[in-house]
């Protein structure tokens, strides 16, 4: 210990004289002491050169929040002059400088100065000059919490305000903080805290604010005291409500059962204390209370056609009501294969629409390829379905007829069947032969309504 010190001095001092650096010849591991009441506190000291080879003079003085200043030790290697005010209060650490208060009291706060003059042996007339303060606080531990409400009994919600409240009997400087189920609250708009936090009032209170309340009372010397939980019970409701129905199937406000069927409703909102339930039936021009509780039962063989049912729940304590009306269908709804077919008929919309959508390509695709052999299309269809056409229908005579004789003359005038096709597609590259064809076409058509005319006068 005393050859490392010896060391440090060494480095310390080859420094101090080649720089004329401050090194530090004294330590203090801490500046602050949070001090109990009543306990006695050792301002430490740490020196780190040898004491032997050293003479030293120094003093500890205290200066008080209100700024008075007192000089409490006075000492040299040799000698310790402790101020006879504090001579049973102070205890002056002979080789180290420490200093320890006996009993700390409330007067003991305020800051400690130490002030040391080292004069080595073998540098006399170097003296070296050492100050530190040291802040020390004195505080009263802190007694478990006491946590109150006012009012004490269950209130209503957006009806009532509450106010909490956390006291310690003993403690200084006491922090309070509040949690609710264990989760620190902070301040909002309904949540208003006093200026030390040791009281909190909830304005207006609401669903969110049930639960179970602790303070923890907290300061310097105290870890946070955790006081006995509290139980804030809020009314409210009902909220959310709803009808559930295991059986049936469910469309919206509709419920369908199949004819025979045994089917429960349940009927279910949010509330404190829990709602009581009635079950009202619509079926007829005057509603009719069923039942009561939150179950329905309903045989679907008594029900001659749709019937409208209503649940109401009732909050007897927030006297708010809420209610949720159904219609109840009987019908077949089949069984699961049927709805498995069902299911896949359900894919068939998209198959449709492909096969639509093919089949539209499809026209078009023939459609395009016809037009390019536009002619082979007109002289065909004339001669496939002419003739036919002629055949089924009775003879008849009118001008309304004649546009459909058109066609007839054409036919005439090409030579054969085979012949006709190949001279319609031939004649996509030769466009005289199809001006030709047109010419002829035109031809017939001038010569046509000469005949009806006749019949017309007739
Ligand atoms: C200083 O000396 C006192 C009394 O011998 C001792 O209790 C204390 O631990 C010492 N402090 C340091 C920092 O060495
Ligand atoms: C609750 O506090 C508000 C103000 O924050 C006040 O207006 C209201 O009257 C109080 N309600 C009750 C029931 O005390
Ligand atoms: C409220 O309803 C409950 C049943 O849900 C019943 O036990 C209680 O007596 C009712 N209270 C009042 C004040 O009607
Ligand atoms: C139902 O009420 C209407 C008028 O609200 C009335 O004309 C009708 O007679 C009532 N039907 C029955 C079955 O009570």
């Amino acid at each position: 210990m005393e050859a490392t010190g010896r060391t440090a001095l060494h480095v310390c001092c080859v420094l101090f004289f080649l720089t004329e650096a401050s090194c530090e010849f004294i330590h203090i591991p801490s500046l602050v002491h949070h001090g109990i009441e009543g306990k006695p506190l050792l301002l430490s000291v740490e020196t780190r050169f040898p004491l032997d080879d050293a003479e030293i003079q120094g003093t500890w003085s205290h200066t008080r929040p209100s700024g008075s200043r007192t000089t409490l030790v006075t000492f040299t290697k040799e000698a310790t002059i402790t101020h006879m005010m504090y001579r049973d209060h102070l205890r002056f650490e002979k080789p180290n400088v420490s200093l320890t208060i006996q009993k700390l009291g409330q007067d003991d706060e305020g800051d400690y100065h130490l002030s040391l003059n080292i004069e080595f042996h073998n540098k006399t007339g170097v003296v070296i000059k050492e100050e530190r303060t040291v802040r020390v606080t004195v505080d009263v531990p802190v007694s478990s919490p006491v946590i109150e409400k006012n009012p004490t009994y269950a209130v209503v919600e957006d009806k009532a305000n509450v106010t909490l409240t956390c006291s310690t009997q003993r403690g200084t400087r006491v922090v309070f903080q509040w949690l609710r189920d264990n989760i620190p609250l902070g301040p909002s708009d309904r949540y208003h805290f006093s200026q030390d936090n040791a009281t909190l009032l909830i304005s207006p209170v609401r669903k969110e604010d049930k639960g179970t309340y602790h303070c923890v009372a907290s300061n310097p010397v105290s870890p946070g005291r955790h006081s006995r939980s509290l139980e804030l019970n809020v009314y409210y409701g009902p909220y959310n409500l709803e009808v559930n129905s295991d059986q049936g199937l469910r469309t919206g406000e509709v419920f369908t059962i199949n004819p025979g069927q045994l089917v429960f409703f349940e009927c279910q909102a949010d509330s404190n204390p829990p709602n009581s339930y009635v079950w009202i039936s619509k079926s007829r021009n005057s509603t009719k209370v069923i039942n009561e509780g939150p179950r329905l039962e309903v045989l679907s063989y008594r029900l001659a056609q749709a019937e409208e049912y209503l649940c109401r729940a009732f909050n007897n304590v927030t006297e708010k009501q809420d209610e949720a009306q159904f219609t109840l269908v009987v019908a077949s709804l089949g069984t699961g294969k049927e709805k498995h077919t069902q299911e896949g008929s359900s894919v068939s919309p998209l198959a449709a629409i492909t096969v639509c959508s093919l089949f539209i390509i499809g026209c078009m695709l023939l459609f395009f390829l016809r037009r390019t052999c536009h002619p082979k299309r007109v002289l065909m269809g004339i001669y496939n379905s002419r003739p036919l056409s002629e055949q089924k229908r009775p003879h008849r005579s009118g001008h309304e007829d004649a546009t459909e004789d058109f066609g007839i003359y054409e036919f005439v005038s090409i030579p054969g069947k085979m012949e006709s096709a190949q001279v319609s597609c031939r004649s996509l590259a030769h466009l005289e032969s199809v001006q030709d064809m047109h010419t002829t076409i035109y031809d017939v058509i001038r010569h046509v309504p000469e005949t009806p005319s006749h019949s017309l006068l007739k």
